[in-house]
């Protein structure tokens, strides 16, 4: 089942009297449950077209259809429920809040959507994540992986059905990446999610099922 489709989805920044063609005519279209890497050199586009997948921007021309929804033409509401239900995002800066531990930070969607977490599922989900032990702690008191895996559990909470991940192992050290994104590959898979990741490591996209390639606002291939 088809989970996004775009249809000449064009991105133009306007900085002063400079216009950036960012992303340019993309018509792509990602299954449910599909694992699909995002290629390409730096200031290609990669994370315009990520955001503009997650309704976190606003396209200059064309169209995003997520779950048969022309997302872009929502009342602003809906889109905000879908942002909220049914995205979660993965950052390479993790973008954990300090002043919150660990448990605290992965219901903070939760909470923000108006609803009561679950205790026994947030333990089950770090329990998988492997930072069961680690749910009083603060940011500060975690790894580079740990709190990248404190994020996965708060991007996977609301069992989202598309999940964002911007080179999300780009801060960690090679052992660490390794060991989270084999468990984030798992845990999206066991949440049925769609997970589309940006990556500079080959050995990464190697992962996916499938890899976009962008270069200049274009997807290549
Ligand atoms: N908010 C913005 N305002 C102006 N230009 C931007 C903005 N965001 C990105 N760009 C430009 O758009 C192009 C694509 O950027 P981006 O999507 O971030 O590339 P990538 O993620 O592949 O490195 C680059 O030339 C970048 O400088
Ligand atoms: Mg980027």
């Amino acid at each position: 089942m088809e989970l996004l489709r775009t249809k000449n989805l064009t991105k133009v920044y306007q900085q002063g009297k400079h216009t950036v063609n960012a992303l340019t005519d993309c018509n792509i279209r990602i299954e449910q449950g599909e694992f699909v890497a995002i290629m390409g050199p730096s200031g290609s586009g990669k994370s315009t077209l990520l955001h503009l997948l997650g309704a976190l921007d606003k396209p200059t021309d064309g169209n995003v259809w997520f779950d048969g929804k022309d997302m872009y033409s929502l009342p602003a509401e809906e889109l905000a429920r879908i942002r909220r239900q049914e995205i979660g995002q993965v950052f390479q800066d993790f973008q954990l809040i300090p002043i919150m531990s660990a448990y605290e930070n992965i219901i903070t969607p939760v909470l923000l959507d108006k609803q009561k977490p679950e205790k026994e599922y947030v333990e089950a989900l770090a329990e998988r994540l492997q930072i069961k032990d680690r749910l009083h702690h603060f940011p500060a008191e975690l790894s580079g992986g740990q709190k990248q895996r404190v994020a996965i559990a708060r991007a996977l909470l609301m069992q989202p059905k598309l999940i964002l991940a911007d080179e999300p192992t780009g801060n960690l050290d090679k052992e660490s990446a390794e060991e989270v994104l084999n468990l984030f590959i798992q845990a999206v898979k066991e949440a049925g999610s769609t997970l589309i990741m940006i990556t500079h490591d080959a050995a990464i996209a190697e992962r996916a099922g499938r890899v976009l390639r962008i270069d200049n606002g274009r997807v290549t291939g």
